[in-house]
């Protein structure tokens, strides 16, 4: 069935919505983009991804062609008009149309273009079986801090743990986990300490990780933002990884090495558990 999706001002089929071949978002990768998770047909910390987007669209010179009400109501408009109940809102807002030129007009007008995607998120298979996950060097850029559209490295992350027959990979910057190919990684020592690296240029700063943490901390769990090693992982307790479409997953094996009972471990069953709670709790936009 065809979606309703959103671009510059309008709502059209999916397949009447068009974008100039001149957008910079498709000649440079100049843009910037957030998913937000809906859950029971509701958006889930849309203030949070709101900020960032703020953030991200200053750290690149852009201007926000829109208010933030006017976005929320974009976003809830098609969460109605796709009936999504569950799923993701994709947002991409790029520097806008001008001629293939390095430097770049000013006054632009960015391009915005929203969908749906229905996805099941609080019960998907692989947070009851687990994650499998490689490592990989991380050759991105160095402002992944930035929510940019530049996503051929995960995309060939991705294909990479594909070929290997895994789920997914863990990126690797001078011997230490950066973060996963589109999530933010953790490892729990075996005296139950949560370990993940601390926000910086070299990760993205993930909306699930900042509500995560703030819960472990709630639940009392001893929280240490600092990088770790691959070895640290394949000797650790447990580990898992956040999104805002995966929430909270656990990984069961890195790099061939099987944690634990290769099973999904009780913090990140437990994490998860409080994060879909909380979530639904909070679920008032
Ligand atoms: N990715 N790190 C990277 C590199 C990511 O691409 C993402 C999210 C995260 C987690 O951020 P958040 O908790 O705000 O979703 C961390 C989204 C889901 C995507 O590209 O589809």
């Amino acid at each position: 069935m065809s979606r309703i999706v959103y671009v510059n001002g309008e709502y059209l089929p999916e397949e009447e919505a068009k974008v100039s071949i001149f957008d910079r978002g498709f000649l440079f990768a100049d843009g910037v983009y957030e998913v937000t998770s809906v859950l029971d047909g509701r958006l889930v910390d849309f203030e949070g991804h709101t900020h960032r987007l703020e953030r991200s669209l200053r750290e690149l010179d852009m201007t926000n062609p829109m208010h933030m009400g006017d976005l929320l109501e974009v976003h809830r408009e098609l969460i109605k008009r796709n009936d999504l109940q569950e799923g993701g809102i994709y947002l991409q807002i790029s520097r806008g149309v001008a001629d293939r030129d390095f430097v770049y007009p000013a006054g632009l007008k960015p391009t915005v273009v929203l969908f749906t995607t229905a996805m099941n998120l609080s019960d998907s298979p692989k947070a009851k079986t687990g994650l499998r996950i490689i490592a990989i060097d991380d050759l991105r850029w160095g402002r992944r801090d930035i929510k940019t559209v530049q996503l051929l490295y995960p995309s060939m992350g991705k294909m990479m743990a594909k070929a290997a027959g895994v789920d997914d990979a863990w990126m690797l910057e001078d011997g230490f986990v950066t973060e996963g190919t589109s999530n933010n990684a953790y490892i729990v020592t075996h005296d139950g300490r949560i370990v993940t690296r601390q926000l910086g240029h070299e990760i993205l700063s993930g909306i699930t990780r900042n509500a995560v943490l703030r819960f472990a901390r709630e639940a009392q769990m001893v929280v240490e933002e600092r990088p770790f090693t691959v070895d640290e992982a394949r000797g650790s307790a447990e580990a898992f990884v956040t999104s805002a479409t995966t929430f909270v997953t656990p990984v069961v094996e890195i790099e061939g090495t099987v944690l634990g009972d290769g099973k999904p471990g009780p913090v990140a069953r437990r994490l998860r558990e409080i994060y879909i709670e909380e979530a639904r709790k909070s679920l008032a936009v």
